[in-house]
């Protein structure tokens, strides 16, 4: 059994891998702010710490007490639209919030390292599927903020012997039965279109139907949480100094249009779907080439065919409406 410090746990991705931790029999201390995520995600077998990271005293504190094995680094600002107009917020997070962290880290002795960065490290693909060796040229502050963090990781494993883990992910995606999507205000593609199966809100919107694909709509690569939350659990047993970079996506591409009428299908409710303009910054296709990963660890996704991803997130969403996100009746 390992301690495990999991920041941002109580948030998408990270509380669907601090649940899968737990299961493999590690503890696991969840530190998050709760500024996107929610207390009731957290999963009831956690410690948690109400802490920012930008806390560096108690986590220090924290860290003192706990003596962590390692660390999966989830949290931080995400919103790319918000990375545009507000780019200092990002760089303080994601960046100089980190930094501290990882001073506060080396001076407790910790030097496994798990970060959760992005394929908005790369920009506009210049080839499909994109290895992790394709150019790097982030288009907004959010995935240069992601990038400059990883360089720095890149320097503490090289000067201080550091173990370090870069996932860049392409579109998480999908539900377990007790963990899902969901944001305050919502804007992430897959719980807007559940939303509007469920009649919370009157139509979709898609934004673009003139990009230079087959069907004029932008086609992304989704990957199913679980599949990302077996990835980080894999990457745990392997302890030797280093930085290693993996992308971490099915290496399929959907239309967009493919995910509207999978969540109609899926959901069996009709909606209206509305044709938006183009939003700035939208590459037309992204799609991971995740064979470095897969040859490494023997990784497959497993579950992130388009229909079991829409089934799960909508499973999901219909037992949190009918017993609350955390699993409680209503
Ligand atoms: N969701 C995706 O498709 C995707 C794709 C690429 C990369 N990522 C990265 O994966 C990570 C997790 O993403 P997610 O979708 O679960 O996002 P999320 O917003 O659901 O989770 C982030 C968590 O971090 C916490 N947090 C944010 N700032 C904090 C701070 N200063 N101190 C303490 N806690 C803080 C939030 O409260 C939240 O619980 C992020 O780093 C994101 O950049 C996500």
């Amino acid at each position: 059994m390992s301690r495990i410090l999991v920041t941002g746990g109580a948030g998408y991705i990270g509380s669907i891998c601090a649940a899968e931790f737990i299961r493999q029999g590690h503890r696991v201390t969840i530190l998050d702010d709760l500024s996107t995520g929610f207390r009731d995600a957290v999963p009831a077998e956690a410690d948690f710490s109400p802490l920012r990271l930008q806390d560096h005293a108690a986590i220090a504190a924290l860290c003192a007490r706990r003596n962590f094995d390692g660390v999966y680094h989830f949290a931080g600002k995400a919103l790319i639209p918000e990375s545009i107009v507000n780019p200092g917020v990002f760089f303080d997070c994601n960046l100089a919030a980190g930094i501290r962290f990882l001073e506060t880290l080396r001076h407790q002795g910790v030097r496994r390292f798990i970060f959760s960065s992005t394929a908005a490290v790369y920009g506009d693909p210049q080839t499909l599927p994109m290895p992790e060796t394709h150019p790097v040229a982030p288009l907004n502050a959010y995935g240069e903020s992601k990038l400059a963090f990883e360089r720095v990781l890149a320097w503490y494993a090289r000067a201080y012997g550091w173990n370090v883990t870069i996932f860049r992910y392409f579109s998480a995606a999908g539900a377990t039965a007790e963990h899902g999507e969901r944001h305050q205000p919502e804007t992430h593609v897959i719980p807007l279109l559940l939303s509007a199966a469920a009649g919370e809100i009157p139509a979709f919107t898609l934004y673009g139907r003139d990009y230079p694909t087959p069907d004029g709509y932008c086609w992304r690569d989704f990957i199913h949480v679980r599949d990302l939350a077996r990835a980080h659990a894999m990457v745990w047993a392997q302890d030797r100094p280093g930085c290693e970079i993996y992308n971490l996506g099915s290496g399929i591409m959907y239309s967009l249009q493919q995910l509207c009428s999978t969540v109609q299908s899926v959901s069996g409710r009709n909606f209206s779907v509305r044709i938006g303009s183009r939003r700035p910054g939208d590459p037309a296709r992204l799609c991971a080439d995740p064979a470095k990963f897969m040859r490494a660890f023997s990784w497959q996704p497993r579950d992130s065919e388009l229909e079991t991803i829409i089934r799960d997130a909508w499973h999901w969403k219909l037992s949190a409406a009918r017993f609350g996100p955390a699993g409680v009746a209503a």
